[in-house]
C-alpha cells in the first residue's frame, strides 16, 4: 500500500485553489488527502496539531505577509524541515531568495506553472523534506544510542570497580584466613609434640623403674606398659611429622608401632616374617589411638605366645597386620599370625587377662565387632564404621 500524503493549498482564491487541487489529483498519492486553506492564521491552527506532508502557500496572503507566516510556522508549530512551496504571481529572484532564506522549500511562478512542473516540485520538495527529517532521526538514534552506551559504560566501570574491591577484599580475608590456619597448625603441632614428650618422659620413667632389681614378671608388666605408652606418643609423633593433621597415614604409623614392638622383644624380622597391608588408608586421632593400641596388644600376644616353644624359626612365623575399607563404609583391622594358637578351652571374649580386655574395649570404643579364626594360628578381625558415621 502506498503513503498517502497530506497536502494543505493556503490561497484566497478559491479558483486557484481548484486549479492546483485539479493538478495535484493527477498524482494518486495527493487523491484523498488535498485540504484547501484560505488565511495564514487557519494554517498555523491547523499545524499546531497536524504535520502536512506538502504546504502549498501563495506568496499573497489576506492576513499576512508570506514571510511573516513562514516565521510563525517555523517557531509556533511542530512542523520541522518546513515543506513550504510558494506560489507567486511574479517571477522576482530577490523575492525568490529571500522566501527560500526564511524556511520555504521552493518558489514557483503561476504563469509558467503546468500541471507537471507543480507535481515535480511537490514531490521534490516531500522527498527533501523526507530525507533531511530521516537523517534527523537517524542522528537523533545515534545520539541516543552515545547516551545509552556511555551510561552502559559508566555502569560497567563501577561494576569492574566493585567487583575489585570485592576480589581485593576476599583476597585479604583469605590471607588472614590462611595466616590463622598456619599458626592454628603449628599450635597443633606444637601440642602433638609436646603431648609426644610428654609420653616419652612416662615411657623414659617406667624404663628407669624398671632397671631396679624386679622379678620376671614384674619386669614384663613394666615392659608392656612402655610399650603402651610409646604406642601412643608415636601417634602424636606422626601427626606433627605429616601435612595434614587431621589424619595420620596409618601403614606409616605401624611400621614404626611394630618396629619398637619387635625391637621391644628382641625378635627380628628375619625370623617372623611381618606382612602390612593399609592400603594407604588413613584414619583419623580419634580412630587410629585405639586401632594402634589393639594392634600393640594383638601383635605383643604374638610376638610372646605365637612363636614360643623356640618353634618359630622352624614353621615361617609371619604376623599380619591388614586395615581395608569395607563395603559398608567402614573398615576391616585383620590382626594375626600363623602360630601356636589360642587354645580351643581358653574363653578370649570373657578373660580377665588385662590384654585382651583392653582390646574388647578398644572395640567398643570405636563401635565395631571382634572375632577370631583360629584355623591357622589366631587372626583376629574387627569391623568397626568410620569415625563420622556412628557420630
Ligand atoms: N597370638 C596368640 N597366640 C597364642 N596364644 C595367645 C595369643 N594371644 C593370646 N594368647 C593367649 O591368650 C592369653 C591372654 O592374652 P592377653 O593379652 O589377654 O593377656 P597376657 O598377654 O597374658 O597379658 P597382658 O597382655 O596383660 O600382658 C595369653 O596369656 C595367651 O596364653
Ligand atoms: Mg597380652
Amino acid at each position: 500500500m502506498q503513503t498517502q500524503y497530506t497536502i494543505l493549498i493556503v490561497n484566497k482564491s478559491a479558483e486557484e485553489r481548484n486549479l492546483y487541487r485539479h493538478y495535484l489529483e493527477r498524482n494518486s498519492l495527493y487523491t484523498n488527502n488535498i485540504i484547501e486553506l484560505e488565511t495564514a492564521t487557519q494554517t498555523l491552527i491547523y499545524c499546531q496539531t497536524q504535520t502536512p506532508d506538502l504546504i502549498l502557500v501563495d506568496f499573497i496572503l489576506p492576513d499576512a505577509t508570506v514571510i511573516s507566516f513562514l516565521e510563525e510556522l517555523k517557531h509556533k508549530s511542530c512542523i520541522t524541515y518546513m515543506p513550504v512551496v510558494v506560489l507567486s504571481a511574479l517571477g522576482d529572484e530577490t523575492i525568490a531568495v529571500q522566501v527560500m532564506k526564511n524556511g520555504a522549500q521552493d518558489y514557483l511562478v503561476k504563469n509558467r506553472l503546468t500541471c507537471e512542473a507543480l507535481n515535480r516540485a511537490c514531490n521534490t520538495v516531500m522527498e527533501r523534506v523526507r530525507l533531511m527529517r530521516q537523517i534527523e532521526q537517524q542522528q537523533h538514534n545515534v545520539q541516543q544510542r552515545t547516551i545509552d552506551l556511555e551510561q552502559a559504560n559508566a555502569l560497567l566501570r563501577s561494576e569492574i570497580t566493585e567487583r575489585m574491591r570485592v576480589e581485593n577484599e576476599l583476597r585479604q580475608s583469605e590471607a588472614k584466613i590462611r595466616r590463622s590456619l598456619e599458626e592454628k597448625e603449628t599450635l597443633l603441632k606444637e601440642i602433638h609434640h609436646r603431648v609426644k614428650n610428654n609420653l616419652q618422659i612416662i615411657s623414659s620413667l617406667l624404663r628407669m623403674q624398671s632397671r631396679r632389681p624386679l622379678d620376671e614378671t614384674t619386669l614384663i608388666l613394666f615392659q608392656e606398659s612402655q610399650n603402651r605408652v610409646q604406642s601412643m606418643a608415636l601417634i602424636h609423633e606422626h601427626l606433627y611429622q605429616a601435612s595434614d593433621l587431621s589424619q595420620i597415614n596409618f601403614g606409616d604409623y605401624i611400621r614404626s608401632l611394630t618396629d619398637n614392638l619387635f625391637r621391644s622383644y628382641g625378635v627380628s624380622q628375619r625370623f617372623i616374617q611381618l606382612d602390612i597391608e593399609t592400603n594407604a588408608l588413613k584414619l583419623c586421632l580419634d580412630t587410629a589411638i585405639p586401632c594402634g593400641l589393639i594392634i600393640n596388644e594383638l601383635v605383643s600376644n604374638s610376638l610372646k605366645y605365637a612363636f614360643s616353644n623356640q618353634q618359630y624359626d622352624k614353621i615361617h612365623g609371619k604376623i599380619i597386620i591388614y586395615l581395608q575399607q569395607d563395603s559398608k563404609n567402614g573398615f576391616k583391622l585383620t590382626v594375626g599370625d600363623n602360630g601356636i594358637g589360642i587354645d580351643e578351652n581358653f574363653d578370649w571374649q570373657s578373660t580377665n587377662s588385662l590384654g585382651l580386655r583392653i582390646v574388647h574395649n578398644l572395640t567398643r570404643q570405636l563401635k565395631g565387632k571382634i572375632s577370631l579364626k583360629r584355623d591357622c594360628g589366631a587372626v583376629f578381625h574387627i569391623n568397626f564404621p568410620t569415625l563420622e558415621k556412628f557420630k
